[in-house]
C-alpha cells in the first residue's frame, strides 16, 4: 500500500514545485491582498516588516562612508524588461553586473533586478512614505550580497540584500532616459512577457542627480516571503517624471486584470531605528579653520587637507560604530 503511494506523494510534490501559479498566489486586494499574505508566507507578520513611514524628527542623522555605485555609468546591452504578473522587471543578461559598495553596506553588492510600484492616480503608489506622504511611484533596485551567490541564498541571510530605493515625482516634462523603459512597457503588458531593449542602458541615466542623501534601515522584501534580510537605502532626491510616464505603468496586466496598484501599505517600525545619512563633505565644507586663507604656502595647504580630513574622519568612524552597534540591538 505505502509502496504505491510513496510515488503518488512525490509527484504531487513535483506538481506543487513546478505549478506555474507559484508566485501568482498573492496580490493587492481581497483574499490574495496584503493582509492575508502571512496566512501562507508566516514572515509577512513579522516585527522588522517593510515599508515603513519614516519620520523625519525620528531619524538619527549620520555620515557613513560614500557609496560606491560600480558599473551605474556602463552602457548595458541585452537588458530584459518583463512583466512578472506583479510589476514590471529590469534584468540584466550578461555577466558583467552593477555593484554597490560603502554607505551601510559591509560588502560588495550585486545586481540582480529593478522594479517599480505604483499607485491608482498619482496621489500614492510608494511603499515607504516620508513623513505620511506618498510618491506616485518607486523604483526598487535589488543587490544580493557577494558571497551569497544569489538571491535565492542571500534571501536566508539577515545581511543577504540591499535595496536602493528611489521615489518619483510628476513633472511637465517628459524624462528622456525613460523613454525606452515606458516604450518597452507595451510589449509586455501581458503577464509573463518579456521584450529585450534595443539600445544599451545606463543604471545612473535613470537615477536623481544626489545620490548621497539617503535613509538607511532594517526591513524586508515588500512581497512575498517578506523575508526580513534587507537593507533599505532611500534616496531623498525623487526622481522627476511626466504623469503619462507614470501612467503607463498602470496599463500592465496581472492574471486578475490591470495592476493598478501594486504597494504594500506600511508596517510597524517597532524597534527599529532609522538613519539618515547626510553628505560627508558637509563636514569638511564646514570645519576649515577660517585663519587659513588662500594665499597658503603649498606646505600650509597639504597641512590643511590633512586637517580636514582629520576632522571628517573622527564622526565618520564614530558614526559608522554606533551604527553597527545599532544595528545589532
Ligand atoms: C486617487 O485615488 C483615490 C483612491 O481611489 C481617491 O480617493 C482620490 O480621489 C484620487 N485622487 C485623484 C486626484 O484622482
Ligand atoms: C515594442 O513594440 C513596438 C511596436 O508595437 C516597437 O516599435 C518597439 O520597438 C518595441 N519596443 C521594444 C523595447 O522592443
Ligand atoms: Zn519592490
Amino acid at each position: 500500500m505505502q509502496l504505491t503511494i510513496l510515488p503518488l506523494v512525490f509527484a504531487l510534490a513535483l506538481l506543487e514545485v513546478l505549478t506555474p501559479t507559484r508566485g501568482e498566489d498573492f496580490g493587492y486586494d481581497g483574499v490574495i491582498g496584503p493582509r492575508h499574505w502571512s496566512e501562507r508566507y508566516r514572515e509577512c507578520a513579522g516585527k522588522h516588516q517593510s515599508p515603513i513611514n519614516i519620520n523625519v524628527l525620528r531619524v538619527k542623522q549620520v555620515t557613513l562612508p560614500d557609496i560606491m555605485f560600480i558599473g551605474f555609468d556602463d552602457s548595458i546591452d541585452g537588458v530584459h524588461v518583463s512583466n512578472n504578473g506583479h510589476t514590471v522587471l529590469i534584468e540584466v543578461e550578461n555577466e558583467l553586473h552593477p555593484r554597490v559598495r560603502g554607505g551601510p553596506l559591509e560588502a560588495d553588492y550585486v545586481f540582480s533586478q529593478m522594479h517599480f510600484h505604483w499607485g491608482d492616480n498619482d496621489t500614492f503608489g510608494s511603499e515607504d512614505k516620508i513623513n505620511h506622504r506618498s510618491f506616485p511611484m518607486e523604483l526598487h533596485m535589488v543587490f544580493f550580497k557577494e558571497e551569497y551567490k544569489s538571491v535565492k541564498e542571500a534571501i536566508l541571510h539577515p545581511d543577504g540584500l540591499t535595496v536602493l530605493a528611489f521615489f518619483y515625482e510628476v513633472d511637465r516634462h517628459q524624462h528622456p532616459a525613460y523613454d525606452e523603459i515606458v516604450g518597452a512597457l507595451q510589449n509586455v503588458t501581458e503577464p509573463h512577457t518579456q521584450v529585450e531593449m534595443e539600445h544599451p542602458f545606463s543604471f545612473l541615466n535613470i537615477l536623481p542627480y544626489d545620490l548621497r542623501r539617503y535613509f538607511t534601515y532594517r526591513g524586508s522584501l515588500t512581497t512575498p516571503p517578506c523575508s526580513e534580510v534587507v537593507i533599505w537605502l532611500d534616496f531623498e532626491q525623487p526622481i522627476r517624471l511626466a504623469h503619462e510616464q507614470i501612467k503607463a505603468f498602470r496599463e500592465l496586466k496581472s492574471t486578475h486584470g490591470k495592476i493598478t496598484h501594486n504597494f504594500r501599505p506600511i508596517q510597524p517600525i517597532g524597534d527599529r531605528v532609522v538613519f539618515y545619512n547626510i553628505d560627508s563633505n558637509y563636514f569638511t565644507y564646514n570645519e576649515i579653520d577660517p585663519d587659513e586663507d588662500e594665499d597658503a604656502a603649498p606646505t600650509k595647504s597639504s597641512r590643511r587637507r590633512g586637517h580636514n580630513r582629520g576632522f571628517s574622519l573622527t564622526p565618520r568612524l564614530f558614526f559608522v560604530s554606533l551604527m553597527l552597534a545599532m544595528l545589532q540591538l
